[in-house]
């Protein structure tokens, strides 16, 4: 199914969930308000709400929580990314001035901040204990996972499992809480649920995979964010990982002194490194496993558009470009 196709499918909801994100937004702070319609108007994919209302549909629920869950849950989502580019110091999202080079760090962490609690805000309105568990554990462990990358960075002994583990607690956790509270609020028993959260999982192992390609692979055009800030950073992502494991020795000392130091100092040879050394190939192709595994979680979900689209998606997330 093409990505034009799911809009349409989803198109009322979306429309429902777009309105629910901009009333929400709202603050008495006209800084909030200015930096939150910044970041929230820009132009992002909306990937979560989008999986979160497929699977709420693929499972046949009829009710309106799903609205206010994708809503809350892009919230989440941007308050991670008004964090993200402060901590990463990056100063380009969605072909845009990052919210921290525009402002300054101070206002994107508080205004993060703001978006957070917003989301919890929203959440209570639920009154659901089993969707506040969910989504309380998930903004938890994605703390963690973004404090467990902070240690690897600038580490070069780094192994790809503690490079998994960073990557689906920043990550493929908030992409499981989307699609297994799908099933939460269709009422869906334990083993839909799960088969719903272990779909959300491995999309998401594959979509972090992926942008750790495009980082290095891609052009800040097509993906609207500076690329090699990972390089820039010291940040030991896979296709770096995987370079150190095959590489000749000299290529192996050069990005190991890359990762230490930081900076965009050799990144012409260090790019050589990586395509000479298949890394990205290596990379994509563990996300395409991922992607794989996510969807065959879906095998026992009735047959459906909206389980189509979610297939679909998972191919997407290796194949896409931006
Ligand atoms: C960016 O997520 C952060 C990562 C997990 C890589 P998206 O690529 O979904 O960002 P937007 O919302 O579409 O800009
Ligand atoms: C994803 O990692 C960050 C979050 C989950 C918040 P990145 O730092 O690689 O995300 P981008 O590339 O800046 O979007
Ligand atoms: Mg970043
Ligand atoms: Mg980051
Ligand atoms: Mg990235």
């Amino acid at each position: 199914m093409e990505l034009a196709e799911i809009d349409t499918l989803i198109a009322d909801d979306m429309g429902a969930v777009n309105r629910c994100i901009q009333d929400r937004l709202s603050s008495d702070v006209v800084l909030i308000n200015q930096i939150g319609h910044h970041i929230v108007n820009s132009g992002g994919k909306r990937l979560r709400p989008i999986l979160h209302l497929l699977g709420a549909r693929a499972l046949g629920y009829q009710g309106r929580q799903h609205i206010e869950l994708a809503a809350l849950i892009e919230f989440i989502h941007t308050a991670t990314l008004l964090h993200d580019d402060v901590v990463d110091a990056s100063e380009l999202r969605r072909g845009q001035d990052t919210a921290n080079s525009l402002w300054g760090n101070e206002a994107s962490v508080l205004v993060g901040d703001f978006l957070y609690s917003r989301a919890f805000q929203m959440m209570v309105t639920l009154n659901n204990m089993r969707i506040m568990e969910i989504l309380a554990d998930a903004t938890n462990t994605i703390a963690e996972g973004e404090v467990q990358q902070l240690l690897n960075v600038h580490d070069p002994d780094t192994t790809e499992q503690r490079y998994y583990q960073v990557i689906h607690n920043k990550t493929a956790k908030l992409f499981e809480s989307a699609t297994q509270l799908a099933a939460v609020i269709s009422l869906k028993d334990k083993q839909q649920e799960q088969a719903m959260a272990a779909y959300g999982i491995h999309l998401g192992t594959a979509f972090q995979l992926v942008d750790d390609c495009l980082d290095y692979s891609s052009t800040a055009d097509e993906i609207g964010k500076n690329v090699g800030d990972d390089l820039a950073e010291g940040k030991p992502t896979l296709p770096l990982i995987y370079s150190m494991q095959v590489g000749s020795p000299e290529q192996v000392a050069s990005i190991r002194q890359a990762i230490e130091t930081g900076g965009r100092a050799n990144i012409e040879s260090i790019l050589a490194t990586i395509k000479s050394t298949g890394a990205i190939e290596y990379t994509a192709k563990a996300a395409q496993a991922e992607a794989d595994k996510a969807i065959s979680c879906l095998a026992d979900i009735a047959d459906s558009p909206f389980k189509e689209a979610m297939l679909s998606l998972a191919r997407f997330s290796v194949n896409r470009t931006s």
